[in-house]
Parts: C-alpha cells; structure tokens; sequence
C-alpha cells in the first residue's frame, strides 16, 4: 500500500480536521501518501485531489470545518452535469474509479454521515476499498456509540441553556431552544440533561401542546415563574406535523427542518399567561473548534481507518462499541438512523428528575 485518498462529505461538524491530521500522521509513519479529496465526491468525479504535506496538517487538530471542503450534494451515481446550457445527470462512478487508478490511490477513507456513507458503500460494491468513519453531530448512525461532533455540539447547545435560563429567570419567561439533530433528538436529550431544561421535546416522543402548557403550570404554582424548554428540530406534535423550513429540491436532503420553536412558544403563548420566546442555534451547533472528547474520538478513528487498511479490511466502518474501537460493516450502517429509544437510560434519569417530554 503506497497512496491512499481521504475526503470528507455531507455537512461538516467538529473534528474532521483531527481525523485528516491522525489519517495523514498514522499513513506517513507506515510510508503512504495520503491524497486529500476537495469538497467530498465532486473533488473524486472533477480528479480534484491533492497529496497532504506537514504543511497541510500543521495546526488543524483544533481547526472546525474542513481543509478539504464538502458538500453533500454531489452524489458520483448521479451526478449534475451541464450539457448544451441544460442540467442532466449522469452515473459518474466509472469516471471516479478511473480517477483514482490514474493516481494509484490503492485505498479510500471516507467520512460521512449516513448519505455520505451509502455512496462510500455503492463505490465499495464497484470493488474500490473502502473503509468509513462516522461522522455527524446528529449521532444517528447505528453500530457506534458515538459519531465525532455530536459531544461539541451538545456543549454548545448546553451553554446556550445555561445563557437562557439566566435571562429566562430575569424576565420570568418560557425560553424555548431549537437544536439541530434531524429525525433524533440526541442533541435536544444530551443536552437538555446537561443544561437542565425543564422540558426535552425529540422527534421519537410526540408530543401535546397541553403537557408542556401544564409542565410550566406546574412550576409557576411552585413559584418558578420561568421555565426553559429544549425541541428538537424534528419533533412532532402528537396531533400535527414535522416543521419544514422550506423544500430545497436540489439537495439530496429535500427537507430543511425548522421552525419547531418558534410554534412551541406561539402556542403556549396562547394556553398560558407568560411571555415565551424561541432562539434557534442553527449552524452554531457545527462551526468552531472541536472538544477534547471529539478531538479524542476523531484522532482515534483516524489512526483505526488507516489501521484497517493495512490489514486490508475493507468495506467497514470504524466505530466506537463499549468504548472500544471497532470494525462494523459498511452495508449494516446505512439506511436505518440510530434514533433515541423511549425507554433509553436517560428518558428514564430524565423522566425520574421529573423532567417533561411532553407526552
Ligand atoms: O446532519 C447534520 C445537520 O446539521 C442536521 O442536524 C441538520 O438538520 C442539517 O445537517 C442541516 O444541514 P444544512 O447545513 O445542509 O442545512
């Protein structure tokens, strides 16, 4: 094994950068060269790559983002192409092996959240080697206790509570926080634990208006006169549907979600005598730099990728079991989201805490 490509796909989130540096540390030490791919499967469909150097990795451990870029609309089975002034897409994936074979890129590490990783997998299933690290701060993907990203995120989503409940408290409002977290309220459970929300609204327990109403009734008659409340972007009322912040059609992912918390906060406007406001944490909850635990994680996983290429263990996935890492197999990752089970450990610390999920 001489050369080997790393690139990154999908949204970005803390620690792609700790990955690239323990890829690119662990592949010089057993002498390969690592090829980084720019912004995702566009970069292996256009041949744009480039060999990493020391120079590249030098103090990117702390670095957000991504030096290689991303994007998670290209997809190398279907691929936009422009002909004659109009879009028409085409299969690109024999362009990508050819790509590769033209540099003699024995191996790739792909690192993804789950759309990232069924397209690592189609390539695999061509005979490319393959080997994926999970990435996401949903915390979605199954087989792994952990994807790196999600511990930065849900720190981020706690300080946010801690900032709302002392504003909240001033005011005696009902402060609502909107988290990312697609179709699994990790984020919203993580980090409504840790930050102490009063209420944790996630997508797997529909909820009903009236719960949270009277959750907060119950406060302001033990003389707690704010409350602070965590949803989750997806979470569905029991009687209505997701919020969709707008249609993107030319994205992979056509839903948008948002818009949860700001209908919480209408709504128990309209059942309680209190002022409630929402704030959406959006895109905050995946810049910046990634914490010790994710940089731990990251840098793990980027030494196991490039492990398991030496010994040739290709088309899986490295991941996190028992707090041990391991190797899964791609094809058992993709297609069915890790979501919050209701009777999870901490719905139940929750629940017992006398917190409200609003069912
Ligand atoms: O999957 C990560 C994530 O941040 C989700 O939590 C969120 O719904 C989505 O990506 C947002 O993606 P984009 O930045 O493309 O709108």
């Amino acid at each position: 094994m001489k050369k080997i490509a790393v690139l990154t796909g999908g949204g970005d989130c803390p620690g792609l950068n700790a990955v690239i540096r323990a890829v690119y540390k662990t592949a010089r030490i057993n002498g390969i060269e690592v090829y980084g791919v720019k912004n995702g499967f566009k970069g292996l469909v256009e041949d744009d790559m480039y060999l990493l150097d020391a120079d590249y990795v030098s103090g990117i451990l702390p670095r957000g983002g991504t030096i290689l870029g991303t994007t998670n609309r290209d997809n190398p089975f279907h691929y936009q192409c422009i002909e004659n002034g109009a879009a028409v897409f085409k299969d690109m994936s024999q362009q990508v092996l050819f790509n590769l074979k033209q540099k003699e890129i024995e191996a790739l590490i792909v690192i993804g959240g789950d759309g990232t990783l069924k397209i690592a997998c189609d390539i695999a299933n061509l005979g490319f080697p393959i080997v994926g690290i999970p990435k996401t701060i949903d915390n979605d993907l199954p087989k792994t206790e952990r994807t790196f990203g999600f511990d930065t995120a849900v720190s981020i989503a706690t300080e946010a509570l801690d900032r709302l409940h002392t504003t909240a408290e001033s005011h005696h409002r009902v402060m609502v926080l909107e988290v990312m977290g697609r179709y699994a309220g990790w984020i919203a459970l993580h980090s409504g634990i840790a930050g102490g929300a009063d209420s944790i609204i996630i997508p797997e327990i529909p909820f009903k208006w009236e719960s949270i109403a009277d959750k907060i009734k119950l406060r302001q008659q033990k003389g707690s006169l704010f409350s602070v409340i965590v949803a989750a972007e997806g979470a569905i009322p029991i009687d209505g549907e997701l919020s969709i912040a707008k249609i993107v059609n030319s994205s992979p992912d056509k839903i948008r979600l948002g818009g949860i918390g700001d209908k919480i906060a209408c709504e128990l406007e309209k059942r309680l005598a209190v002022e409630c406001r929402s704030t959406v944490l959006g895109h905050l909850q995946r810049g910046g730099s990634p914490t010790a635990y994710d940089r731990v994680l990251a840098t793990r996983y980027g030494e196991a990728a490039v492990n398991a290429i030496l010994y040739k263990k290709f088309k899986t996935m490295v991941a996190l079991q028992n707090n041990k890492i391991v190797l899964v197999k791609l094809t058992d990752v993709v297609g069915s989201p890790y979501l919050v089970s209701v009777t999870h450990d901490l719905i139940k610390t929750g629940r017992a805490l006398g917190i409200s999920f609003g069912d």
